[in-house]
């Protein structure tokens, strides 16, 4: 019998190397608390996407929403819906390089710039070289395919976001417009890696086309993802955003297009990952 852990209630020996490697990952907590813990998450052991950091918040929302699966607890934590927009807003970890994380919890630094290359022959506008240059050969190998992509809102200055959210606004009221537009700041296309192909409005039904078909077949090859996916506002916070486009790089575009997951799942889990600090994710 372990010494350590005997004055838990919950103490089970059984479960001592669950006890060894949660220790191993949070030295701060008592050995009671370690007990509890690990008594509490066996809960969720058949949860892939269970990050053990977030497991006081996964239990505070469950009891919020006892109607919830114990997966939708682990998805709304992990994408931080468990809290209201725009609230414990932080600056974006730059060193996640392609893969920063851009909405409405994550900001760019105030002082973020980036270099821009032009889209001239492909559309309007600039994005950070990379994702020009990968935009440029999509565009070629969609051609060769007989479908028509073009550049039609791609890098935004902050003072543009700062106009365009206002207009939105102006428009609709500002619950309307946080639905459709981000707040400057929080908006994707002030990176430089992301852009809105052919159209930007609902009712031109970008979604029936074949430009969009072919895009969903291959857009990650370049290592664009499509970034607003239907049905999936509850996460993203934006409604379905058929022509927008965010470069990741191939390697996660692929596994993003493929998965089904959204990019706030998708960057919880294997990109900023508490639990795996120096890897995001467990190798799959
Ligand atoms: N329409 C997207 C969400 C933006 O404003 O960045
Ligand atoms: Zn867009």
């Amino acid at each position: 019998m372990s010494l350590l852990y005997s004055k838990s209630a919950d103490y089970d020996e059984k479960r001592f190397e669950d006890y060894e490697k949660y220790r191993a990952k949070r030295p701060d907590k008592t050995p009671e608390e370690i007990v509890a813990h690990v008594e509490h998450a066996k809960d969720y052991a058949n949860e892939k996407y269970f990050i053990d950091e977030y497991f006081e918040r996964y239990e505070a929302y469950r009891a919020k929403n006892p109607d919830k699966t114990l997966a939708q607890v682990v998805q709304a934590v992990n994408t931080n819906i468990d809290r209201p927009y725009y609230t414990g807003v932080v600056t974006t970890d730059m060193s996640k390089g392609y893969q920063i994380m851009v909405n409405k919890y994550y900001k760019l630094p105030d002082d973020y710039s980036t270099k821009l290359e032009s889209l001239s022959g492909y559309g309007n506008g600039y994005l950070e070289p990379t994702a020009a240059a990968a935009f440029k050969k999509m565009v070629e190998a969609g051609r060769e395919a007989g479908v028509n992509l073009r550049s039609l809102s791609p890098y935004r200055s902050h003072s543009l976001q700062v106009w365009q959210y206002q207009v939105w606004v102006d428009a609709h009221g500002q619950e309307m417009a946080d639905r459709e537009s981000a707040r400057p700041g929080h908006s994707e296309h002030e990176t430089g890696y992301t852009l809105d192909i052919n159209t930007a409005v609902e009712e031109a039904h970008f979604e029936r086309t074949a430009e969009y078909k072919w895009l969903m077949e291959n857009c990650w090859k370049y290592g664009f993802i499509l970034r607003y996916p239907e049905n999936m506002e509850y996460i993203t916070g934006y409604v379905f955003e058929p022509w927008h486009y965010r470069y990741v790089g191939p390697e996660h575009a692929e596994k993003i297009m493929k998965s089904g997951l959204t990019f706030e799942e998708y960057y919880a889990y294997y990109i900023n990952n508490p639990d795996y600090p120096e890897t995001g994710g467990p190798v799959e």
